[in-house]
């Protein structure tokens, strides 16, 4: 049986707007599967790198993402992709070099393509697995992947504020380059999608996104935390 008060939250933001560390802090409150769908890219970057193909080479990266055997890995509350038995690790898909190539990548449709089905997945790890929920974030989750999702949210920050946490953690990362090729490319751009709730996160700290957030989400589900 299939419990109907599953929910789905989409969150969608640019670079470094706070999605994770939000995402995060809410699938621990109400017991949600957390996907984080920018280190799928990531991964997927990292392996094409790997392969020896340029972020132009279309038909190259669709061969080789066909050929790709895609699986879960839960670690706590998060769901972490496995490329052909084994998850990347964060030490290989944070790198300056994929940080540069990671929206390039990304704006390929047959790249978009092959990991769709694995990104609505999701859903059925997340049920299998007795969370009461999925909260997935990146760019086209509210657009593409789960247009009718229970609840859209899309994070916004000032540029300055967004490059100061980004550095914060160590990072070299162009991040409003990020945001340019997410936002002008054919293909799920970067935006927020129709009837999302916005919010700008400049002035806020991580605790008070979080209330806000689960203020909405408090209606439909209670807290276990
Ligand atoms: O570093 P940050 O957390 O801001 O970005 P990310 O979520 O790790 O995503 C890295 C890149 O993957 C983005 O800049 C996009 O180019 C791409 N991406 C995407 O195109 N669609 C998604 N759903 C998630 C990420």
């Amino acid at each position: 049986m299939t419990d109907p008060s599953f929910i789905i939250v989409a969150i969608d933001g640019g670079a470094a707007s706070g999605k994770s560390s939000t995402s995060r802090a809410l699938s621990e409150k109400f017991n949600l599967l957390h996907v984080d769908t920018g280190s799928f890219y990531r991964t997927m970057t990292a392996e094409l790198l790997r392969a020896g193909l340029a972020n132009n080479d279309c038909a190259g990266i669709a061969t080789v993402s066909q050929e790709i055997d895609f699986d879960t890995k839960l670690d706590g509350r998060r769901a972490q992709m496995k490329i052909n038995g084994r998850v990347v690790p964060d030490s290989e898909i944070r790198t300056a070099e994929v940080n540069a190539n990671v929206s390039h990548f990304a704006a390929v449709p047959e790249l978009r393509d092959a990991l769709l089905a694995y990104q609505r997945g999701q859903v059925d790890v997340a049920r299998s697995h007795g969370f009461r929920g999925l909260i997935m974030e990146g760019r086209d989750i509210g657009s593409v992947i789960f247009p009718d999702a229970d609840f859209r949210f899309f994070l916004h920050a000032d540029p300055i504020e967004r490059a100061r946490r980004r550095a914060a953690e160590g990072q070299t990362d162009s991040i409003t380059e990020r945001d340019r090729l997410d936002r002008t490319r054919k293909t799920a751009p970067l935006a927020s999608p129709d009837g999302a709730t916005d919010i700008d996160s400049t002035f806020l700290n991580l605790e008070q996104v979080v209330d806000l957030l689960s203020e909405k989400l408090r209606d439909r589900l209670p807290p276990t935390t």
